[in-house]
């Protein structure tokens, strides 16, 4: 059933408590990459567009002490949403207690406020994580200052916690309404879509270190895909599987059989590299060369090869719905780089397709080509997409009421 959306209220005068996925790159108070919070700027601006207010809260990181207190406060991040939103913002340095309810109850319709990072609440009290463990009575005191909930927090729609399931829970508990914003709406409908009702051909590429990060969505996606194709090192357990030598390549010994059997159970749907760019070393400066299925013993697979990426694109040019998660190789170095940015590149062109890219690194290698208009959705989700991919229910979508 569709998901009650902020859109469906009425809003005006009403105070609006806003889970967002504020988690950025951020380092001695500099944002590396903000694009989370552009995420979330429709939903925000729904909501002061139309006579609400906006308190907003996240998490920033993950709290173990004191010490990682002071560099994961979203002081900075409240900065650069008042840059973006070209208004104040006001920051509160808590997120429970007076300072915190004195500001709400100031709160005029067409202002935001931001609450101080909700993994504080991990450390320093007598129930443990209450954020992360989703303390009951956190989620009831969050919940009681706002009218209306909206989860926009995408990214951290796999995790039950008590800014989002503790909140929705005690909202739903007081009566009020729980909706999803424009964001979680945008992400559920492309990869939901993608999952369930995909155009096809329907081509998942998958790449990244490990197997086992990925055999959740290889499982779900084989039925539904018509083609997987797979680089990146987790490739060469693939490939070891089918009796190749892989040198040193990376390899999950205990995912060998598992390797057998998704090959078994995949036929050709399962594509893997013909060839690969080697290297003696994990460097980029070390001696390197093109080789095809096996890898020499003192050389390791880092990318994938010229063939491969011929024929990846052979697939692709006929695919109506592409899901892509994970660089084909070492991408973060030169030599190594050019499967996974051709993969980018051949995204990019296709017009005619609905392109989805998941996942830091892929979206990395989308940002660094400079080809993020092009795609049809860039997801904000890391652990959240591949959850979803996975055909997982997760746990901050299902705590938003049907319409
Ligand atoms: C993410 O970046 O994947 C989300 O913000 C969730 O963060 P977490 O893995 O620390 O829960």
């Amino acid at each position: 059933m569709a998901k009650l959306n902020i859109s469906d209220l009425d809003v005006k005068g009403k105070k609006v408590l806003v889970r967002v996925d504020f988690n950025v790159p951020i380092k001695n108070g500099v944002i590396g990459d903000d694009n989370r919070i552009v995420a979330a700027l429709p939903t925000i601006n729904y909501i002061l567009d139309n006579g609400g207010s906006a308190i907003l809260l996240s998490h920033l990181g993950r709290i173990k002490s004191d010490e990682d207190k002071k560099e994961l406060s979203l002081k900075p991040v409240a900065a650069r949403l008042g840059e973006l939103l070209k208004k104040d913002v006001e920051f509160v340095p808590e997120n429970e207690g007076s300072a915190v309810e004195t500001a709400v109850k100031n709160l005029k319709p067409g202002e935001v406020v931001v609450l101080e990072n909700t993994r504080f609440q991990d450390i320093d009290n007598d129930f443990g994580k209450r954020e992360s463990k989703n303390d009951p009575k956190l989620g009831e005191y969050w919940a009681g200052l706002g009218d209306i909930f909206v989860n926009d927090a995408f990214g951290t729609a796999h995790r039950s916690h008590a800014s989002n399931v503790g909140i929705a829970t005690a909202m739903k508990a007081a009566g009020k309404p729980v909706a999803s914003g424009f964001l979680i709406e945008k992400e559920i409908k492309f990869l939901g879509d993608a999952v369930s009702n995909p155009v096809h051909p329907f081509v998942t590429i998958l790449g990244g270190a490990k197997v086992s990060d990925k055999i959740g969505v290889i499982n779900n996606l084989i039925p539904k895909s018509d083609h997987i194709l797979i680089g990146g090192g987790m490739a060469y357990t693939f490939l070891a599987a089918k009796g190749h030598k892989i040198g040193k390549s990376l390899f999950e010994e205990d995912k060998l059989e598992l390797a057998k059997q998704l090959l078994a159970e995949a036929g050709d749907k399962l594509v893997l590299p013909v060839d690969s760019v080697a290297a003696t070393e994990f460097s980029n400066d070390a001696s390197h060369e093109v080789v095809g299925e096996d890898i020499p013993d003192n050389e390791m697979g880092l990318d994938i090869g010229p063939k491969s990426v011929e024929l990846f694109k052979s697939i692709l040019k006929d695919a109506k719905t592409v899901v892509w998660n994970g660089p084909m190789g070492c991408f973060e170095m030169p030599n190594y780089a050019e499967g996974t940015l051709e993969v980018g590149r051949t995204l990019a062109d296709l017009t005619d397709a609905t392109t989805i890219i998941g996942g830091g690194d892929s979206t990395a290698a989308a940002k660094q080509l400079g080809i993020a208009p092009k795609i049809s959705h860039i997801s904000t989700g890391g652990g959240a997409s591949l959850e979803y991919l996975e055909g997982k229910e997760l746990p901050g979508v299902a705590c938003i009421s049907d319409k």
